[in-house]
């Protein structure tokens, strides 16, 4: 079982002080999530590469890429190039997926794919041996803020059973609409990768926040399988 992680996203920081937030939220959590969008896969642009090296100069947390973009063979190997150790990337944008999770191993990167709420897990089960996180995304991707879609969540049990069946050892990780009264059902249901934006930087005291969260989450862990 792997152990608990809050990855805040930085999409709700305060971008102007961007290097302050990082230096605030970074002594509670390990890895940092980073959300690219490009204007094109999601109806939003974000953050691109100059923002990760500018990141990868100020902090050793773990830097969780998140691409919604429609071309993660060109630029996901950017990415890592500039230090980021995971991406994770939308498969359908691609013929050949496995294919780029292989491109992304060989340059040394974690590698994970995501899944949007409306697409089944069979899409991914393909890839999901050879991964090392599958994000299940429960709002749709492109904002942060949204509200949580518990609709999400037997897929969210349905991948951890897969990975039990499997052997697998792949990270569940979930992303939009966290909080601590949405973390447990998602803890419950088999995740153990827990992004959250607004939840964490929407409030003053950062380490209360990721505090919060983390006791609700290991509050609503299964101890021995669901
Ligand atoms: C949405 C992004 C999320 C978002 C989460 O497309 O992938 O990572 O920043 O923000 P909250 O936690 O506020 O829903
Ligand atoms: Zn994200």
């Amino acid at each position: 079982m792997h152990d608990l992680v809050v990855s805040p996203s930085i999409l709700s920081a305060d971008f102007a002080r961007l290097g302050d937030e990082v230096a605030d939220v970074a002594p509670s959590v390990p890895w940092l999530h980073v959300d690219v969008m490009d204007g094109h896969y999601v109806p939003n642009l974000t953050i691109g590469q100059p923002v990760v090296k500018s990141l990868r100069a100020v902090t050793d947390r773990f830097l969780d890429c998140h691409l919604m973009i429609s071309d993660p063979r060109t630029y996901a190997p950017q990415f890592i190039a500039l230090g980021a150790e995971s991406v994770t990337f939308h498969p359908e944008v691609d013929d050949d997926p496995l294919s780029i999770v292989h491109e992304l191993h060989e340059r040394g990167a974690h590698v994970g794919v995501a899944l949007k709420p409306k697409l089944p897990l069979s899409l991914v089960e393909e890839l999901l041996p050879h991964v090392d996180m599958l994000l299940v995304m429960t709002v749709e991707p492109g904002f942060g803020g949204q509200a949580f879609m518990t609709e999400v969540l037997p897929k969210i049990a349905e991948a951890d059973d897969w990975r039990r069946a499997n052997d697998a050892s792949f990270r569940i990780e979930v992303d939009g609409g966290i909080t601590v009264d949405t973390v447990a059902g998602t803890v419950a249901a088999g995740a153990d990768t827990l992004v959250a934006g607004s939840a964490v930087f929407d409030r003053d005291d950062r380490s209360a926040a990721v505090r919060a969260l983390l006791d609700a989450a290991i509050a609503a862990r299964p101890t021995a399988g669901r």
